[in-house]
């Protein structure tokens, strides 16, 4: 099946939860006038220590969710959910845009003049392909320090951006880093963004943090441009979030985390999503 796509329907994004809004962020500062109907899926959050299968079931059902709402390009704004099922959502939706997310490793080795580099990211991320792949093309000659900070995501989700259990999870994944000499550290997390202040406190003014949110969002715009999809609109675009999780907790976190504020419905699921009444 071969779908039409026009100027004027929305952006598709979605995430297991809110990380994904430090990616809405970038794209709401790149492409102001677009539509986005984004999709949190916290009722399976976290997806990182997932398997890849079921991962995939959910990828593929959201991307089937956004698409029947009219997108026009979707965002995979997670990286676990980009490393498991990135491949298979080109695959089974071949006529639909695909942006997702990659661990920034490139522009890290470019920039490492220690070589050593810190990577934070879920399980899932890095047993991908795409993280294996990114490695070996571009950071052979680099010294990786990876950590999965346990815990961060939920911590995040729960609004808690500074307290202390987040420092002790960001200390332990970091102190070993910077005692080994990193001055870049990728945010390979798509929830970690909203972290970076406490991070950057740590780690002190010598190591430089990368969160490819503004990458990922000029690679909307060049996408959309391709395929003369930019909405020629000059208002402002509308937001439109979906949860499968806590309606509420999602109408107070989005507007804190993402500085403005849309219109939140509750999805749920059964074996397929669909809106509750
Ligand atoms: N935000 C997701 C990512 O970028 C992961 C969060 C989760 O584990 O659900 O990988």
């Amino acid at each position: 099946m071969v779908t039409k796509f026009s100027s004027q329907q929305p952006i598709g994004m979605f995430d297991s939860g809110v990380g994904g809004l430090s990616v809405l962020r970038a794209v709401r500062r790149e492409l102001p006038n677009e539509d986005v109907l984004y999709l949190a899926d916290q009722a399976h959050i976290p997806y990182g220590p997932k398997s890849k299968k079921k991962i995939r079931r959910f990828a593929v059902e959201i991307t089937r969710f956004l698409l029947e709402r009219r997108a026009k390009l979707i965002v995979v704004a997670c990286n676990a959910a980009s490393a498991a099922a990135l491949h298979e959502l080109r695959e089974k939706f071949p006529s639909v845009p695909f942006v997702g997310m990659e661990p920034a490793v490139k522009p890290a080795a470019q920039r490492t003049h220690t070589g050593k580099v810190g990577v934070l990211a879920t399980p899932t991320t890095f047993a991908g392909d795409l993280y294996a792949s990114v490695v070996e093309r571009f950071a052979q000659h680099v010294s990786i320090y990876k950590s999965i900070c346990p815990g961060l995501v939920e911590e995040i989700e729960a609004g808690n951006l500074d307290s202390p259990k987040v420092r002790g999870i960001l200390h332990e994944a970091l102190d070993p880093m910077v005692e080994a000499g990193i001055d870049t550290v990728v945010m390979g997390c798509t929830h970690y963004p909203f972290v970076i202040p406490v991070i950057e406190e740590i780690t002190g003014p010598e190591v430089r943090t990368i969160d490819p949110a503004p990458a990922v969002a000029r690679q909307v715009r060049r996408l959309l441009l391709e395929r003369s999809l930019l909405n020629p609109g000059e208002s402002r675009g509308t937001l439109r979030f979906y949860t499968s999780g806590d309606l509420q907790a999602f109408e107070e976190l989005h507007p804190k985390l993402l500085g403005e504020a849309g219109d939140v419905q509750q999805v749920k699921w059964n074996d397929r999503l669909h809106l509750s009444e």
